[in-house]
């Protein structure tokens, strides 16, 4: 029987992804301190979570007026620390929780990458992930020491490309490599370790490469490409996909839409796993987790959602007022989250919409898409997602932290365990023991 995915979708920084949560009553407020990412961890873990995960961008939104302050002031994600780091504070607080960080094929070298993770997946035992992103905006680019953001499609592009680097290199260490024998002074066979040689368009990469295999061949690869060129990347990558879904009937295209393109690189469907984003705002009531979601419903500013729209579409919307109209050449401007204008486009049922339109209807910086309910409520609407199906499991957001993880923890995990629908305990040790999914063998990624 299908059993439900678990991600904890999890921020280094000052807020959630709602930047507001950090003036919640109940949110904790030293995300700088190790201390507050092991208690996430420990929460996810004892919640049986198969998978915590880092988002990351590489610049701090400033799109919007083209300056930071307000960023600053309102603590809209104005920290964001290395996910990488992070993470292993949450790996060494665990031992069964998979641990994914995000990093950008855009601005890293991918033997730098490769290196990154493949150590992480050591260090960890096996429960290393990584989230692919190919970066969105003009601060990163500045940043990174470049002019302005890529085409949206030439970052794929290069991000394929990037993809048979690190893949290369993780393969070229046999599983059987290292011998380790002090007796007779071998350390390791040295006709199980290649050199990679790749040379292509866009990376060259020599080898060999430095770090041997881990106890799950690999890190899990994870993807969130929503446009069409992102979803072929998805379909030829990705092994836990990122998903968001306005409703069910779009939802339903879309799972059956991706698994298609795994299979349309000669991939096994079932290698893909789909989560659904979902923020849920739970309690043991429904009449309780309703206070709460009054609470958070207060906390939001509208200066909130204007930075990180810019952001996420790389386009200044401070230049507006709230109800001008985008024309069409300001909407063909957008370079970043093309899906977030082609949604409202889509449900607007507007050609030219207003900025207070891509407000409301994005609902960017706002928890207005939360799933309220005491658990029998919020299990059913998992439930309906995950048997439609929409997705094989949910990348869950906290309005608030820790209390949004643990919240969700004690009410509505063990309501799914008890439906059968999520998992007692690991299966395992590594994240791919735990996630159902193949240990890779050498090469199985270049088949089809
Ligand atoms: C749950 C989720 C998490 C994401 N995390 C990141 C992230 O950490 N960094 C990033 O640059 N993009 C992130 N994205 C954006 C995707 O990588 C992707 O750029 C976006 O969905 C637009 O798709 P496209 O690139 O195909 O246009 C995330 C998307 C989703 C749905």
């Amino acid at each position: 029987m299908r059993q439900i995915v678990l991600v904890g979708f999890l921020q280094a920084q000052n807020c959630t992804n709602l930047p507001a949560s950090w003036r919640h009553p109940d949110s904790r407020t030293d995300s700088t301190s190790p201390d507050f990412y092991r208690e996430i961890a420990r929460i996810l873990e004892r919640g049986k979570f198969h998978l915590a995960f880092f988002d990351d961008r590489l610049a701090m939104p400033d799109r919007y007026g083209g300056d930071h302050t307000h960023t600053v002031e309102h603590g809209i994600r104005c920290v964001k620390l290395d996910p990488i780091v992070t993470l292993m504070t949450m790996g060494m607080a665990t031992s069964r929780l998979g641990l994914g960080a995000t990093c950008s094929t855009t601005y890293y070298e991918p033997f730098h990458v490769a290196r990154l993770f493949a150590t992480v997946d050591l260090m960890t035992e096996g429960r290393a992930a990584w989230n692919v992103v190919t970066s969105l905006n003009d601060g990163e680019a500045l940043n990174m020491g470049r002019d302005g953001v890529l085409e949206h499609d030439l970052r794929y592009d290069r991000a394929d490309e990037f993809m048979e680097v690190v893949l290369g290199h993780w393969d070229t260490w046999d599983d059987d490599a290292l011998v380790v024998d002090k007796a007779s002074g071998r350390f390791a066979d040295g006709s199980k370790v290649r050199r990679l040689d790749y040379a292509g368009e866009f990376f060259r990469s020599r080898g060999p490469f430095t770090v041997p295999r881990s106890a799950q061949g690999h890190p899990v690869i994870i993807q969130a490409g929503q446009s069409g060129r992102g979803r072929q990347f998805a379909g030829r990558w990705g092994e836990v996909i990122f998903v968001t879904s306005p409703n069910i009937e779009f939802g339903k295209k879309s799972y059956a839409g991706l698994k298609e393109e795994a299979e349309r690189f000669g991939r096994d469907p079932g290698d893909m796993l789909l989560c659904n984003l979902v923020t849920p705002v739970c309690a043991a009531t429904r009449a309780e987790a309703e206070d709460k979601m009054a609470i958070i419903q207060q906390l939001p500013l509208e200066i909130d959602q204007l930075s990180l729209l810019a952001e996420a579409l790389n386009f200044d919307f401070a230049a507006k007022g709230l109800d001008d109209v985008l024309t069409d050449a300001e909407l063909a401007s957008f370079s970043g989250i093309q899906t977030i204008r082609d949604r409202v486009l889509g449900l607007s049922g507007k050609k030219n919409p207003t900025v207070r339109e891509f407000m409301q209807i994005s609902h960017r910086g706002r928890p207005d898409d939360a799933i309220v309910g005491g658990p029998r409520e919020v299990a059913d609407r998992l439930e309906e997602m995950f048997a439609a199906p929409v997705c094989d499991g949910f990348v869950v957001a906290a309005t608030y932290v820790p209390g949004g993880y643990a919240d969700f923890v004690e009410h509505v995990v063990p309501e799914l365990q008890r439906r059968g629908l999520f998992h007692q305990d690991y299966a395992g040790k590594t994240l791919r023991e735990n996630l159902g999914l193949v240990r890779p063998a050498i090469g199985r990624w270049r088949v089809g």
